[in-house]
């Protein structure tokens, strides 16, 4: 889920790197750092290393990829798309690469079973971990296992169990799954429920949305790597290590659902799902080149999972989809809302799919509005080439552009973070009491924000929520007042604009999370569309730049156009508040918008 905004502060990054952490920079390409022991505390580090054995001996042997594959892997910048592609056999590499709706309606109409489909994102899963160290729990067993009896009840019934009848998925390992442990990123977590030796409930407890999602018919094959803590916007725990970017592997792959991006990209599962507070979808979404869509508040289940500050409802956590596609976002929106999951879930809003909001943009011309810069980090030039791009090719299409000039993000991600922050992150550090491990380097206490405390009382609290109010309510004012300028006279329909401010990011260097984390403050819907990638032969800066403050400045000089080659490069679509049905549409219009004027470089399958 979160972002850690508590670390935007200037002083924390340059702590950081006056500390020289190693491991932090890659000094060449490679596919992941071995896990090094931060301190000599022998306990916590032999259960890390205990569980890597067990879920790496969870790979048939006839899974595992020789030597030399992986060797070659560490020397290449990307290990995605044909590099993956070239290790698989036919059939798996043709169903891998399908999206949501054509898959189910293969495994629905009975002419793909559950076992074939489920073996194929099984076996590429398999090799996406060995490539990209992406996975916290593994049940390729199990998730067969499970095909089986789908396959049994497709023959007896001649129907399927559900729209996602037989769809393989992977969640972030913060979701509980039966059969499952949840690490959430923490060691001391690892062989009990979350945290709990003694608990009943260890492996056999399941989140309302894996339940929802299983009722569907759908497959939990895995969980992915994420942040301890859930507060980066990069993936790093004391299980698995710090998590490469699986198409630049100098860069980052995001935070806090990092692996969620990573196996999309690596499309080890036909659809991922995270959560996110401050961007935690988005920004892996971005980073590794996949849709994504984080609704608004209240729309999908969050009951039974567990989340940092769990109690903090002020700025709620959602649950979010990554994929390969709109489409493919789309068909598992509307199928977990066909569960009528308010009934289950007090946190649920009733309010079914509505296809009356799909807008026909073959009739309807759409107003998007950018916001190219927040005045106060430019956006390194991949970044604004994307943005570029989507607006030309908007305007070919006829579509209105028109300037976004709204209230400050940097105000949204202050009150983001004195709210967010307002326990003294007192929970996290009992995590880390469990083990005995340390926190991440990324988030050494130093750092403002991860300390423990200091606690707001309860006054404060309700102070920093008016300011919330307040600025929700100028937010929204100030998009209404767009029907000043559109031609049509209605208020804009999206407002696009970058992610964070740099393709991916190399690590360290991700210091303004205002662009996207705006979109929690005011509850709004935000999709993430892929556009293209960074290219060092045309992504070249402007020499004569003046940067406008000291962290434009450190995001500038952090712009490497060699490093960032390649990278994936793409943008957020904000929508209204609970408007995911019109905002996956207009996501289509944007991504159709690009196809056809050829403007993409080919990041979408
Ligand atoms: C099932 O759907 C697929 C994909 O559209 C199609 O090719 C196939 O002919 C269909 N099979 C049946 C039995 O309807
Ligand atoms: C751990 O689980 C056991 C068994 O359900 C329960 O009795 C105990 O209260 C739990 N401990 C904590 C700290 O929640
Ligand atoms: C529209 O006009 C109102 C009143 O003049 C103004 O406050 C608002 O900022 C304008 N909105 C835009 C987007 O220009």
């Amino acid at each position: 889920m979160q972002l850690l905004v508590h670390l935007s502060s200037i002083a924390s990054f340059l702590f950081l790197f006056c500390l020289g952490i190693s491991h932090f920079l890659p000094p060449v390409i490679k596919t992941w750092v071995p896990f090094v022991p931060l301190h000599a505390s022998a306990s916590w580090q032999a259960v890390a290393a205990e569980k890597r054995r067990r879920d790496m001996a969870k790979i048939p042997a006839e899974w595992r990829l020789p030597q030399k594959v992986i060797d070659e892997a560490g020397r290449r910048r990307s290990v995605a798309d044909e590099f993956i592609d070239s290790l698989l056999d036919p059939d798996s590499r043709f169903l891998t690469g399908l999206e949501v709706p054509a898959l189910m309606e293969m495994t629905t109409n009975g002419s793909l079973t559950a076992v074939r489909l489920t073996t194929a994102f099984c076996k590429r899963a398999a090799y996406a971990h060995q490539l990209n160290r992406n996975l916290l729990e593994i049940g390729f067993d199990n998730a067969i296992e499970q095909a089986k009896s789908l396959d049994i009840f497709w023959e007896v019934h001649r129907r399927p169990t559900g729209p996602l009848h037989g769809l393989p998925i992977t969640m972030k390992d913060q979701f509980h799954v039966e059969g499952m442990g949840t690490t959430m990123g923490y060691v001391g977590w690892i062989g009990t429920f979350e945290g709990n030796k003694s608990s009943e409930r260890k492996h056999r407890h399941e989140s309302e949305l894996v339940r929802k999602l299983r009722s569907l018919g759908a497959i939990v094959i895995a969980k992915t790597t994420l942040v301890q803590s859930l507060w980066f916007g990069e993936t790093n725990n004391n299980i698995l290590g710090y998590h490469w970017n699986p198409r630049n592997q100098q860069l980052s792959s995001g935070g806090s659902s990092g692996g969620e991006g990573a196996m999309q990209a690596l499309r080890g599962s036909a659809l991922g799902f995270g959560s996110d507070i401050g961007g935690s979808v988005s920004m892996p979404a971005a980073f590794n080149g996949v849709f994504s869509i984080k609704p608004s508040a209240g729309r999908l289940p969050t009951l039974d999972m567990p989340n940092s500050s769990p109690g903090q409802i002020n700025i709620p956590t959602v649950t979010g989809l990554l994929g390969p596609s709109i489409a493919s976002l789309r068909y598992a929106m509307e199928a977990l809302l066909s569960t009528e999951p308010w009934l289950t879930d007090p946190g649920v809003l009733p309010i079914p799919w509505r296809k009356s909001l799909e807008v026909d943009t073959s009739e309807k011309k759409l107003s998007f509005a950018f916001m190219d810069f927040d005045g106060v980090v430019r956006p390194h030039p991949p970044i604004a080439r994307a943005l570029n791009m989507v607006k030309d090719a908007l305007r070919a299409t006829g579509h209105e552009v028109i300037p976004w000039d709204g209230p400050s993000h940097a105000q949204a991600l202050a009150i983001h973070t004195a709210i967010t922050s307002a326990d003294g992150n007192y929970d996290v550090f009992e995590q880390l009491k469990l083990s005995g491990e340390p926190l991440i380097p990324q988030l050494i206490p130093d750092f403002p924000g991860l300390k423990p405390g200091p606690v707001k009382n309860a006054i404060e609290v309700e102070e920093a929520v008016l300011q919330l109010k307040k600025y929700r309510v100028n937010y929204q004012n100030y998009w209404l007042s767009t029907a000043n300028c559109t031609m049509t006279g209605r208020p804009i329909d999206a407002v696009i604009l970058p992610v964070v401010p740099s393709a991916a990011v190399i690590p360290g260097k991700l210091y303004h999370y205002d662009y996207i984390a705006a979109a929690n403050v005011v509850d709004y819907t935000t999709l993430v569309i892929p556009v293209t990638r960074a290219d060092q032969s045309i992504d070249i800066p402007d020499p004569n730049y003046v940067p406008v403050g000291e962290v434009d400045k450190k995001n500038w000089e952090a712009y490497d156009a060699g490093i960032y080659h390649g990278a994936p490069a793409a943008v957020q679509v904000l929508g209204g508040r609970l408007e995911e049905e019109k905002l996956l549409a207009i996501g289509q219009v944007v991504t159709e918008a690009l196809n056809k004027h050829h403007i993409s470089s080919g990041v979408r399958p």
